[in-house]
């Protein structure tokens, strides 16, 4: 899996299906030779090393012109030192930037080195650890890259450590770099706003630099911490295609450049325009995770890839493979306007439909009529529940459902009893003005005061209620990121202290209340990540539930993250004829490819309605096996998901014109297998082994196929 040839000094590290190869090369510099498809014989990886020499390019002196940090394809790349490319690290010591990195040692041992303060990949078959030093400031730097065999997953990270006696400071810290022969690629990438999220883009790598960041302290509606490199033509099932998916919810930046020389460099790390970190001798500092996988059969296989390592190594365990609940959920029905006269009606008016889980959304606590206040007081309002929320749920209990409740523990508002007790605890300067958005203002998460205050309310609110589903929302981007909780020389910390302040009080809620499903939310999907992934196994995807807009958000959402982590809701939006059956049906029929739910008054819907959301539901309930745990695959129009053994399969056709023509090809079908479909009572044989294409006259249709 990862073995050194000391003959030539060459690392080879192998996946399932994988090779990633480099060497130490004048036992200084490390260089990156191969990331593809599988090659066993390393002689061949090490004749990839190639010294192209250049004019102008700055050489050491004892090796000479034609070596050049500039022309060779390194692992790492460091600023200010003959590599005039996009640099990985930039350190700051005495004033200088000039950061020099030698190769120093390498240890290869089994599992990984685990963090504790942010979301990571848990088990790991193998890590590779390599030491670089830097002898004039001291700076030990070690770059991890930890295998995950089966899913062709590398995850890759970097520590620092400071030996010196000197403080020194981080200005730009990347996780990984990974450098290609040629730029022959596509840069395929997530991209949107606030209710439109994550639609698919790519363009050809032009020369120079092109990036997808964020600089609003969450991973953000606009860009997705995920990227790929396609080859040009490269498809759903051909095609090489490498993928990088960062664990992390903040600042972020994932860029690629291209130089004269027509190579590629990529490299994913947190935002360095919002990042500095200063680091006093002895002290160590991890840059958060990436996980990177190569396929060699198109895009679908990455998917499968990526799907695979969030199951089995992010979404907490204890959850990923539990059935999900089918929520009815109060805000797109009601909004603020709740209480517990109108949510017992819903609950009533939802038991007959296969609905099991009331979740009270925003307004239930401090004064909280509206979004201008009371984020920070999380009591009860009475006013609204006067017996209070333990009778409350007792009640929704008993007519047989489970509860759940919104919070947003993140933020503060200037109308609230905390602000008024601690106006030091918002986010920025208290000199200056402190911009709003939503009418709030954010919590300084910096300050541990304040995590433990917002905890310890939400905690003593919510500890005897019966609950099973909290439902984490985060309204606003960060502006004026500066904490009265730091001193001077750190304030360039604040974006990553704030996102480390979230994780410490993810880690605290969700190991208060271990048995409650987590689902995490951001004004729609604007922190849809694999950080959040690690304490939510699901996240709201998008406040659109418009199914034509939804099919090409869920789209970009699951080239990057399973089925089973994006929350799907039916509801009104955009019009209001929601009974009609083609409407129902096909909000369904997206919903369905996700994990299910629902925002709907169905005090006012007719039983008729109720019995074929029943129907909706009960199938629903068959599939969402698959959903959680199967296998993704999608055509134009086509989304499929097959169990492992290939014996289960949910196919949902989408059509948007007349008549079109369908066939299951490249569904992940296996035609050995004979399969009927449930709801048709067809059998499938045929047209499985002839590769022929069906027509679909209908808007969607569903098909549930078990073997014969
Ligand atoms: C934004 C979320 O996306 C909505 O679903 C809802 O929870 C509101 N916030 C509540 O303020």
């Amino acid at each position: 899996m990862i073995k050194y040839f000391k003959e030539h000094k060459l690392f080879k590290i192998d996946t399932l299906n994988t090779t990633y190869a480099f060497k130490v090369v004048y036992d200084k510099y490390v260089s990156h030779l191969y990331y593809g498809k599988k090659i066993a014989n390393e002689i061949k990886l090490n004749e990839m090393y190639n010294e192209v020499p250049i004019s102008f390019a700055a050489y050491p002196k004892d090796i000479g012109v034609d070596f050049s940090l500039e022309t060779i394809l390194t692992e790492l790349s460091f600023f200010d030192n003959g590599d005039i490319k996009d640099v990985a690290i930039k350190t700051e010591y005495n004033g200088s930037c000039v950061t020099q990195f030698e190769y120093k040692d390498f240890k290869i041992y089994d599992g990984r080195v685990v963090f504790d303060d942010m979301p990571y990949s848990r088990n790991g078959d193998k890590s590779l650890e390599i030491i670089y030093f830097d002898k004039i400031s001291k700076i030990e730097l070690h770059s991890y890259y930890v295998v995950y065999y089966d899913t062709d997953t590398i995850v890759r990270f970097i520590k620092f450590i400071n030996n010196g006696s000197e403080n020194i400071t981080l200005r730009k810290a990347m996780s990984m770099q990974l450098d290609l022969p040629t730029s022959d690629y596509n840069f395929g990438y997530l991209v949107g706003e606030y209710y439109n999220e994550r639609n698919y883009l790519e363009n050809p790598i032009n020369v120079g630099k092109q990036s997808i960041y964020s600089k609003r302290g969450h991973s953000s509606h606009h860009f997705n911490p995920f990227a790929m490199l396609k080859s040009v033509g490269s498809t759903e099932t051909l095609g090489d295609v490498y993928g990088v998916e960062f664990v992390y919810s903040g600042d972020f930046v994932i860029s690629v450049e291209k130089t004269l020389s027509k190579k590629a460099r990529l490299s994913v790390g947190l935002n360095d325009e919002t990042f500095s970190w200063l680091l006093l001798p002895n002290e160590e500092f991890f840059t958060p995770e990436v996980i990177m996988t190569y396929s060699a059969n198109g895009v679908g296989q990455l998917s499968r890839n990526f799907h695979d390592h969030l199951r089995n190594n992010i979404i907490n365990p204890n959850f990923v493979n539990k059935k999900r609940p089918i929520v009815i959920n109060s805000w797109e029905a009601t909004h603020f306007d709740i209480d517990e006269q109108i949510l017992i009606e819903y609950a009533e008016s939802a038991k007959t439909t296969g609905i099991d889980t009331l979740v009270i959304d925003d307004g239930w606590f401090g004064l909280r009529n509206s979004d201008n206040s009371s984020l920070g007081d999380w009591y009860v309002n009475k006013e609204k529940f006067p017996n209070g929320l333990k009778a409350f749920s007792e009640k929704i209990h008993n007519l047989g459902l489970n509860l759940g409740i919104w919070i947003e523990p993140e933020m503060i508002s200037p109308d609230s009893n905390l602000y008024r007790k601690h106006p030091e605890w918002a986010l920025g300067d208290i000199n200056r003005e402190r911009l709003l958005s939503r009418k709030q203002l954010v919590l300084d998460l910096c300050n541990d005061e304040a995590i433990n205050c917002v905890a310890k309310q939400i905690i003593d609110t919510l500890k005897d209620v019966k609950l099973e589903y909290i439902k984490w929302d985060f309204n606003r981007s960060l502006s004026n990121a500066y904490s009265m909780a730091l001193p001077i020389e750190r304030q360039g910390e604040v974006k990553h202290r704030f996102q480390l302040g979230s994780y410490k009080l993810h880690k605290i809620l969700t190991q208060a209340f271990p048995d409650v499903l987590f689902e995490g939310c951001c004004g729609g999907g604007g922190r849809f990540d694999a950080g959040i992934l690690f304490y939510c196994p699901q996240i709201w995807t998008s406040d659109n539930t418009d199914p034509i807009d939804r099919l090409k958000i869920q789209y970009g959402t699951n080239l990057a993250y399973p089925l089973s982590t994006i929350s799907a809701h039916v509801s009104k939006t955009k019009n209001n004829d929601i009974e009609t059956d083609l409407d129902i049906g096909l909000r369904f029929a997206v919903a369905s490819c996700g994990i299910l739910g629902y925002e709907l008054d169905l005090r006012k819907f007719s039983n008729k309605t109720k019995q074929q959301l029943l129907n909706l539901n009960s199938l629903y309930s068959e599939i969402a096996e698959l959903i959680i745990n199967g296998d993704l695959y999608r055509d134009d129009n086509m989304i499929s998901v097959v169990s492992k053994d290939k014996k289960f399969a949910y196919i949902v056709f989408f059509n948007f014109t007349n008549s079109s023509q369908f066939n299951l090809y490249n569904l992940g079908l296996d035609k050995d297998i004979n399969y009927i479909d449930t709801l048709s009572g067809k059998m499938l044989k045929e047209l499985l082994n002839c590769n022929k294409s069906f027509d679909v006259k209908e808007t969607y249709k569903l098909l549930l196929l078990k073997e014969e």
